[in-house]
């Protein structure tokens, strides 16, 4: 599967002991790009639930939509 997503920033995130859960005592780093407090997890990754491993999908207003790529030939 892919998933299409779109970062801003345009520089490092410095991950230091403040961003340490206190509960779980780590450190969760987002890697499914949903997150609304990335670069850390939140939960978003859920949503990613059931995807087919051969689409594309992209976000959009928390809605799940494909994405049709297209190939062509320069
Ligand atoms: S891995 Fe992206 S929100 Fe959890």
């Amino acid at each position: 599967m892919a998933r299409e997503v779109t970062h801003t920033a345009t520089g490092p995130k410095i991950i230091t002991p403040a961003d340490i859960d206190e509960e779980k005592g780590d450190v969760a780093v987002c890697l499914c790009g949903l997150s609304e407090e990335y670069p850390f997890c939140d939960g978003s990754h859920k949503r990613a639930e059931g995807e087919d491993p051969d689409e594309r999908y992209k976000y959009v207003d928390g809605e799940r939509r494909r994405v049709a790529v297209e190939f062509r030939d320069e």
